[in-house]
């Protein structure tokens, strides 16, 4: 059995060493970390997927981030080991964590990277959204978790600067704590004998 849990501080040190195999190490360098730097992750859905002997496969987090008066939350990196991908857990980490986003009250969803495999979670290319230099627009993406959200949202995408965060949290609607709670998720695909590919490279962070 897998299990997917809230990455927690113990599990940072896993968690970048597996961003730093799947990525380039000079992936902080990307412009989408200057919206990352010193501001505090959405904790309750920075996700890990641990196999059953215990080992950190993936992982995914998510920052809080603005455009104009409006929060968005930007989701990346998202990384699978590599003797893990093309067996369905990134999909299952964007799934669960997207769910749980949804419970919590956000609306809208941005991130940069590619539209044929991002589309598969109802990601489209946002016209308008502006990354900060230098972004490929036609890599900004985004997800609407509740019907409307991204109408009439446009502009530049900036750090969000609020300290008091969570209280920003507890104001938006539904439940606005999802918690630490651990679930254990069968393997996507029962028929994985190692051999299948991820279909190349997929996104920035
Ligand atoms: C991208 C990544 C997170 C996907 O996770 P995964 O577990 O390997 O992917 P899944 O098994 O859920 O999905 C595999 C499917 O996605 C497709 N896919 C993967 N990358 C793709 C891409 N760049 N473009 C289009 N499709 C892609 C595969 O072809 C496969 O398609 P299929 O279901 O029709 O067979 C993972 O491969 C990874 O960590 N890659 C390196 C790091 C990276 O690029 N992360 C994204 C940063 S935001």
């Amino acid at each position: 059995m897998y299990e997917i849990c809230p990455e927690t501080p113990a599990d940072e040190y896993e968690v970048e060493a597996l961003y730093d195999l799947c990525f380039s190490p000079g992936r902080t360098a990307l412009s989408s970390y200057r919206l990352r730097e010193g501001v505090p992750r959405v904790a309750d859905l920075c996700l890990i997927l641990r196999d059953p002997s215990g080992m950190v496969l993936a992982a995914i987090r998510f920052w809080p981030a603005r455009i104009g008066p409006h929060r968005v939350l930007l989701l990346g990196p998202v990384a699978v080991h590599p003797t893990a991908q093309g067996e369905g857990l990134g999909g299952l980490l964007m799934r669960n964590s997207l769910t749980r986003a949804r419970a919590m009250g956000w609306g809208r969803v941005l991130l940069v990277g590619d539209e044929p495999y991002y589309s598969r979670f109802g990601f489209h290319k946002l016209e308008g959204v502006e990354m900060p230099p230098p972004t490929n627009p036609d890599r900004v993406l985004g997800l609407e978790l509740h019907d409307g959200a991204w109408v009439g949202v446009q502009g530049m995408v900036t750090r969000e600067e609020r300290p008091e965060l969570r209280a920003g949290l507890a104001e938006m609607a539904g439940t606005p704590h999802i918690g630490s709670a651990c679930s254990e998720v069968e393997h996507p695909r029962d028929d994985t004998d190692g051999s299948q590919s991820p279909g190349g490279a997929a996104a920035d962070q």
